[in-house]
Formats: C-alpha cells, structure tokens, sequence
C-alpha cells in the first residue's frame, strides 16, 4: 500500500500495551483504521489492546460471527463510538454495503465515532479518501511488527 509511514512498532504480548498507548497517542486525529495482515497476525488482539488502553467498557471480541461490534468509549468528557468490523466473511463490496458496512465509515466520517476494520481489503472500494492502512507481520513467533501508512486517494 502507498502512503506516507507515520508510525512503525515493534512489540510482544509483554510490550502490546505500551505499543497501543503509543499508537493511540500518535493516531488519534484519524477516523478510519485498516488492519491488514494473515490470519493469526494479530489485528485482533492489538484492536483488543487498544480498546483497553481507551478503557472500552462493552466486550471486546472478533466480530467474525457479526461483522460489526459497537464499542463505547469516554474521550475529554464525550462518548465516542468504536466500530469494530470484520469483512473476512464478505465477498464483496455489494456484501459489505448490504451487512452495513458503509454507513459505519461515513458515520466515522461525519460524527466522532471511529472504524476499526480486519480485512479491509475484502471490500477497498468502500474505503474513504483518507485512511490509516496498517500491516500487521510477523518477527518470531511472539513478536509482531506494525507499519501504520497514511492512504490518500484522489
Ligand atoms: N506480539 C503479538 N501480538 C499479537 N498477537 C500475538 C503476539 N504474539 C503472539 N500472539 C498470538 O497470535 C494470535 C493472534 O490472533 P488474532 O486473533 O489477534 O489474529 P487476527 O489477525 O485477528 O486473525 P484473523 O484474521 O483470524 O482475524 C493470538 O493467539 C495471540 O495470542
Ligand atoms: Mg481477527
């Protein structure tokens, strides 16, 4: 994916909370996050980690049995919403605008609720302009490597 690097972490299970606090810290202003990488990278477990350090209340889970979670979280005073969506079981983006997966991004992109989506590459064309692409590898067995991208497209 093309993009301007705006963040590249490396991290463990021991390390994961630091490196979500610090993705976080980093990334906030955004509103559409992408999570690519193979099964058993880790985009959900980091999504999982990140919730935590936002003090999500609601259970955090893979939404591949329901597509979309809703997660709540306070930010200066204000509830802001988490879309936690999953478009591995999708075909295509006809399958994602019907299950609801549009609304979701242009809510993110007109009120202060955010998207964090796994597999995005399911469905790119619902994409908006501007998003965070971030590819989630594999180092060892216990370390995951991060490269968070800025996509903008014309
Ligand atoms: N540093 C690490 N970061 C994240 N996960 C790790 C790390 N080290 C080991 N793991 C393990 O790797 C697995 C990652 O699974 P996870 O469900 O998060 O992957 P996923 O990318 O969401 O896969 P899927 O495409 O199936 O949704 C978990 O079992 C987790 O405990
Ligand atoms: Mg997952």
């Amino acid at each position: 994916m093309e993009g301007e690097v705006l963040l590249r972490l490396s991290y463990t299970l021991d390390t994961i909370a630091d490196a979500a606090k610090q993705f976080w810290q980093q990334l906030h202003g955004h509103r559409v996050f992408a999570f690519s990488g193979e099964m058993g990278a880790g985009k959900t477990t980091f999504i999982h980690y990140l919730c935590d350090y936002l003090q999500v209340q609601d259970a955090v889970s893979s939404p591949t049995f329901a597509l979309i979670n809703e997660y709540h979280f306070t930010d200066a005073g204000k509830d802001r919403t988490i879309y936690h969506l999953d478009w591995y079981r999708l075909r295509d983006t006809t399958e994602a605008i019907n299950a609801g997966m549009e609304d979701c991004i242009i809510t993110a992109n007109t009120t202060p609720a955010i998207c964090l989506i796994e597999w995005p590459e399911k469905a790119m064309e619902l994409l908006p302009r501007q998003y965070l692409w971030i590819s989630i590898g594999p180092i060892s067995p216990s370390e995951r490597e991060m490269t968070v991208k800025l996509v903008r497209t014309a």
